[in-house]
């Protein structure tokens, strides 16, 4: 068979490609890593389409340059994860008005602009926290525990999400937030805030991290501070990519609710739809699990992720 035509003609068949432009969050987790795997393994040329990937490093102004120029190319299709919440209005009218329909995935937006995208895919993160809490709940009520919460990124769906959703999981029982920072969701924030959390006070019996990096970050700091992680100060976490999971085997994480980052398959679903007109679902849950040792000794060999 010929290779695809430049211009967007699609291998043998003579179908059009379906441009799109994918804005990417960064590569700030091993979470993130699955989930731009998963996207550029299944948005391909093969399926029908003609992917613009890129990765704005964590920043918004970067992301929304990026829209910027996919809607000055014309392309088909817009997609993106959002770095924060808020911020967006002018971009997605921009996209609005040049009649390009916006996916979102992963993380959601808060927006004046009706009808700014055609369907939101992504976990529910509220119920993450909650799943989480709900562990620490039936665990560790009675004890007194001080808890201490290293939270994603600031401003983001899953960092606002995760924090309301364990709290008020943890509500009416006696475990305490003591003190809760941004460590942005990636390994190196996690490590320097659980340092800081350790310095400031000698009580902390539980972490929550609304990530597995940071909590593998905090595990670094806890060791280095000459205590044992899992035992001495316990640890909840989200994601349960295998780094996270091999720790959890290890006993040095307690407990991880997943977040399933393999999204790809119902973007691509979705996008074709979208371009054939027909209707698709404004918003798609994915489901997630939640592993404790025993679990995750059973589920790592087979760990795509
Ligand atoms: O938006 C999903 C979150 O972003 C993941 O839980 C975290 O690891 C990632 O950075």
């Amino acid at each position: 068979e010929p290779p695809a035509a430049e211009g967007g003609e699609a291998a043998g068949g003579g179908d059009e490609l379906i441009s799109v432009g994918f804005s990417q969050v960064g590569a700030e987790s091993g979470w993130r890593a699955a989930n731009t795997k998963s996207i550029q393994d299944t948005i391909t040329e093969e399926n029908g389409f003609e992917l613009s990937f890129s990765d704005a490093q964590q920043k918004q102004e970067n992301q929304i340059s990026a829209l910027r120029n996919y809607i000055a190319q014309g392309v088909d299709v817009l997609a993106f994860s959002p770095v924060v919440e808020t911020g967006w209005d002018a971009v997605l009218e921009e996209a609005k008005a040049a009649n390009i329909p916006v996916v979102l995935t992963d993380r959601a937006v808060e927006t004046e602009v009706e009808d700014a995208y055609v369907s939101f895919i992504g976990s529910d993160f509220v119920k993450e926290g909650e799943m989480a809490g709900e562990w620490a709940a039936e665990e560790y009520d009675g004890e007194g525990y001080k808890v201490v919460e290293l939270q994603g990124t600031t401003g983001s769906a899953p960092a606002i999400d995760r924090k309301e959703g364990f709290a008020s999981a943890i509500e009416g029982t006696d475990l305490e937030i003591i003190d809760s920072q941004t460590g942005d969701f990636t390994r190196d924030g996690g490590k320097k805030v659980m340092e800081g959390f350790l310095t400031a006070h000698d009580d902390i019996d539980v972490v929550f991290a609304h990530n597995d990096d940071m909590g593998l970050g905090a595990i670094e700091a806890i060791e280095a501070a000459g205590k044992t992680p899992g035992e001495d100060i316990k640890i909840i976490t989200i994601d349960a990519v295998k780094d996270g999971m091999q720790a959890l085997a290890d006993g040095k994480i307690n407990y991880i609710v997943e977040c399933n980052p393999l999204l790809g398959p119902d973007l691509a679903e979705v996008i074709k739809a979208t371009v054939a007109g027909e209707p698709v679902e404004e918003r798609i849950v994915v489901k997630d699990e939640a592993f404790d040792q025993e679990a995750a000794v059973a589920a790592l060999p087979d760990r795509q992720y």
